[in-house]
């Protein structure tokens, strides 16, 4: 990518420029987002490094762009969904002019601070940026069940959220250009979270001949109550006050090491709880026994409000 300082900020007119909305990599993902644009009756430039992806794409009314900077161009707003940011880097290296107030809605997966990178980049060439995830496969794309995340320019969000819509259910959660990111990875952390466990309990169980699908029913009566708690804890953890309502992270400790202890003799794997166990047990010898189990967090992530 080249580096540009320019001050020019305007946005043109779709009609000045040609197309509504560009769609930029048309692997599965990309397809799904242009057809979705194109359903929705704007009109379409579309880039692919493989132009063959774009046939029926074309079929439709796209137009086909013969190159990435020509593709940005054409439109106000471009939706950029590639494999990475590695194959961004490469699709936008031979940019070179001066992109002039376009808008680049990122839809790659990627890292926060890859997401921030590419702002400080758009910024220097001339351009405003959405970083995205997308909490979705490409056959529910364009209806409400597609949750699409997206941090970065408020302002580029306003202007172009009737489009945005029709991609899903786009939410705008701040300026940072990183958070959609750090959102997408939290919620794989609570989806393993949740897998894992649940896993742990299949494995117990079979050991008395009970099948994943008879445990499964109390596994999600169990999981649905533990979800009831977090509203309250997470008031916890924003006030850093950690006063036992209900069990103290010395009470935990004692049914983890139970939980330890069951699968060890059932001669099911004990690393997940053991792993739970060792972290209440630094808590606990750092002085904070007597507090609730939220209080883990200055654990995971210490010099936070709970020390
Ligand atoms: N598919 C899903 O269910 C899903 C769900 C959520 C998020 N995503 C994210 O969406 C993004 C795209 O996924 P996908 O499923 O569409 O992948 P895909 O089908 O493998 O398509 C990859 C796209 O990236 C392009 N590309 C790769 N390297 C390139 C390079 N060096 N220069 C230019 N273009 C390059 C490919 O171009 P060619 O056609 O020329 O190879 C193709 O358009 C990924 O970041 C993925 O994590 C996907």
């Amino acid at each position: 990518m080249t580096h540009h300082t320019s001050t020019q900020t305007s946005t043109e007119t779709s009609s000045a420029t040609g197309t509504d909305v560009t769609v930029i990599g048309l692997g599965l993902m990309g397809r799904a987002l242009a057809d979705a644009v194109l359903t929705a009756g704007h009109r379409v430039t579309v880039w692919n490094r493989t132009a063959a992806k774009a046939e029926g794409l074309v079929s439709r009314g796209a137009r086909l762009a013969d190159s990435v900077e020509s593709a940005v161009l054409a439109s106000p707003v471009s939706i950029v969904c590639v494999s990475d940011y590695a194959s961004l880097q490469q699709a936008f290296a031979s940019v070179s002019g001066d992109l002039d107030g376009r808008v680049l809605v990122n839809l790659t997966s990627g890292d926060p601070e890859q997401a921030r990178e590419l702002a400080r980049w758009a910024d220097q060439a001339g351009a405003h940026t959405l970083d995205g995830a997308i909490m979705a496969v490409p056959s529910t794309i364009g209806t409400a069940d597609a949750i699409i995340l997206l941090s970065g320019s408020g302002t580029a969000f306003e202007t172009h959220q009737p489009l945005l819509a029709a991609l899903g259910d786009a939410t705008f959660l701040g300026d940072d250009h990183g958070l959609a990111a750090l959102y997408d990875v939290a919620g794989l952390s609570v989806m393993w979270g949740v897998l894992n466990a649940w896993l742990q309990g299949v494995a117990l169980l079979s050991t008395a001949g009970v099948d994943a699908s008879a445990f499964t029913p109390f596994a999600a009566q169990v999981a649905q109550e533990t979800v009831g708690w977090l509203p309250g804890y997470a008031d916890q953890v924003d006030r850093g006050s950690f006063t036992p309502d209900d069990a103290t992270i010395a009470t935990h400790a004692g049914g983890i090491a139970h939980l330890v202890r069951v699968s060890e003799e059932l001669g099911v794997d004990a690393e997940l709880p053991r792993l739970f166990g060792s972290v209440a047990a630094r808590a606990i010898a750092a002085g904070h026994a007597d507090r609730s189990y939220p209080a883990l967090i200055e654990q995971l992530a210490p010099g936070s409000r709970a020390s």
